[in-house]
């Protein structure tokens, strides 16, 4: 088999990680072996993001500077949200990507891979790409290999995509198409192979992670997020399960009893609310109220006290008054974050949110972001500077840019430094905390014993 190189580049959410990472293994059979710049592949794919304007813009200008790098035998791919979104646009502007494909045909690469290569060996030029874009009938989960390529101590593991909620804001349902989980033995699997070759943490992702149902390992009937991560917490070797992203509206009982009952369920949730305010709340079709909101926060509490809560918030979303910011901004206060991500809203062609009149002019967009940011920093800093002189749990999961430097993640999600050697990479060691940033932790280790 002749060896080739191959680039990959991500952009956006944990969910297209995953999907680079499967479509490495998918390649791997083929000859493909995973490089840093996308000069001298033979195969470049980027795995795109449409959520925002800014996102899909950037696909437009990095294929500009790989152009120059393409000679005749590199494969140009776009894969991803905006291929999905964009497929016949992506043709058009940049005829000389050789496949466009969306999100649910990867696991086809192969194919579109061998009609790319007959192309350019029939010289048949620029103008003849190959665009899947289907939601085909078939699973892809059913059609990747067993076994992940690269693995380190953390991974991701897919359980459920898709999005039938249809917020006004976001390309989401259109680009991964409708609800859809796994079944609860394909997920087992998957995470035992991981835990066999040593992964110690998984994060389970999904859109609407929470909206998990999936078929029984019996066959019996559906199980929720709750009875799976139960059934994952049985594997032995893995210590630590995160999941996300949830939606406010698929939180129930059970997956609450799994922060208190599941040791390895991480006490660390992110929920989205993007407003605080009920009237934008309805116009975005969140399909819940503030109060419902801070219900949950209220139970998850109860459950689990010391569980760090994380959030996305929209600012300037259409009819977006000075009061309604208000109320996300007290919201914000009544909860307590320990970390969040904010945005300004970015109106998308094809979302009813685009076509609402009363569209919040940008600076007014920046103003009220910047405000956020600052309550939401604060928060953090002050969550980051709690933690100074505790002791905790820490995978240590990335190598530190200098040597003897190792990076690890606390159980409440934080990024923590500390002075370590290389051969602890991959253990999770109790560390003390002592010192604190806005975005980060410093600390030492205090016992070499594994968790
Ligand atoms: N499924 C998740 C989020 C998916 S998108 C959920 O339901 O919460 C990730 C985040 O991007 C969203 O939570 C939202 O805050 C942000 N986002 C989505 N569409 C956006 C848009 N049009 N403009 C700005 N931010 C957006
Ligand atoms: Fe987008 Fe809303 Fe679906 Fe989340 S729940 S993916 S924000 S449509
Ligand atoms: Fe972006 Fe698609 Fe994820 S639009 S956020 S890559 S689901």
């Amino acid at each position: 088999m002749i060896e080739k190189n191959l680039y990959i580049k991500t952009y956006g959410c944990q969910m297209n990680v995953y999907d680079s990472e499967r479509m490495a293994d998918i390649l791997k059979p083929l000859g493909y072996t995973l490089i840093d710049t996308p000069a001298g592949a033979d195969m470049v794919i980027l795995n795109t993001c449409h959520i925002r304007e800014k996102a899909e813009e950037k696909v437009y200008s990095d294929l500009g500077r790989i152009r120059p790098h393409k000679d005749e035998k590199m494969i140009l791919a776009v894969a991803g949200c905006v291929g999905q979104a964009e497929g016949a646009e992506i043709m058009r502007r940049a005829p000389y990507v050789d496949i466009v494909l969306g999100p649910q045909t990867y696991h086809r690469l192969p194919e579109m891979i061998a009609r790319a290569q007959r192309s350019k060996d029939k010289k048949e030029g620029p103008g003849r790409g190959i665009l899947d874009v289907e939601f085909p009938i078939e699973s892809k989960f059913d059609h990747l290999p067993q076994e992940h390529t690269t693995v380190g101590p953390s991974a991701f593991v897919a359980i459920q995509e898709g999005c039938d909620k249809f917020c006004t804001f976001c390309v989401v349902p259109y680009t991964r198409g409708a609800e859809y989980s796994r079944p609860i033995s394909a997920i087992h699997e998957e995470a035992s192979r991981l835990v066999k070759r040593g992964v110690k943490e998984i994060t389970l992702l999904g859109q609407n992670v929470n909206a998990y149902h999936g078929l029984s390992p019996h066959g019996e009937g559906e199980w929720g997020l709750g009875q799976l991560m139960a059934h994952l917490a049985t594997l032995e070797g893995l210590f630590r399960i995160r999941y996300m992203t949830s939606h406010p509206r698929d939180m129930d009982e059970g997956l609450m009893m799994a922060h208190r009952d599941i040791p390895q369920v991480m006490p660390f949730m992110h929920l989205p609310v993007q407003s605080g305010s009920d009237r934008i709340l309805e116009v975005m079709n969140r399909k819940h109220t503030r109060k419902h909101y801070l219900d949950i926060i209220e139970k998850m509490r109860k459950h689990c006290p010391d569980i760090a809560l994380s959030s996305d918030f929209i600012v300037g979303f259409p009819g977006e008054s000075e009061q309604d910011f208000q109320d996300t901004l007290n919201l914000v206060r009544e909860v307590g974050y320990g970390q969040a991500y904010s945005f300004k809203y970015s109106p998308r062609i094809g979302t009813p949110g685009a076509l609402l009149e009363d569209q919040i002019p940008e600076e007014i967009k920046s103003e009220r972001l910047g405000r956020l940011q600052e309550l939401l920093f604060t928060q953090q800093k002050a969550f980051n500077e709690s933690c100074v002189g505790k002791s905790m749990p820490v995978l240590f999961d990335r190598r530190g840019k200098r040597e003897g430097q190792l990076l690890g993640k606390t159980p409440y999600a934080q990024s923590v430094y500390v002075e370590a050697p290389a051969r602890l990479y991959g253990e999770c060691l109790e560390v003390k905390i002592e010192k604190a940033s806005s975005n980060s932790l410093t600390g030492i280790v205090v016992t070499t014993e594994s968790e």
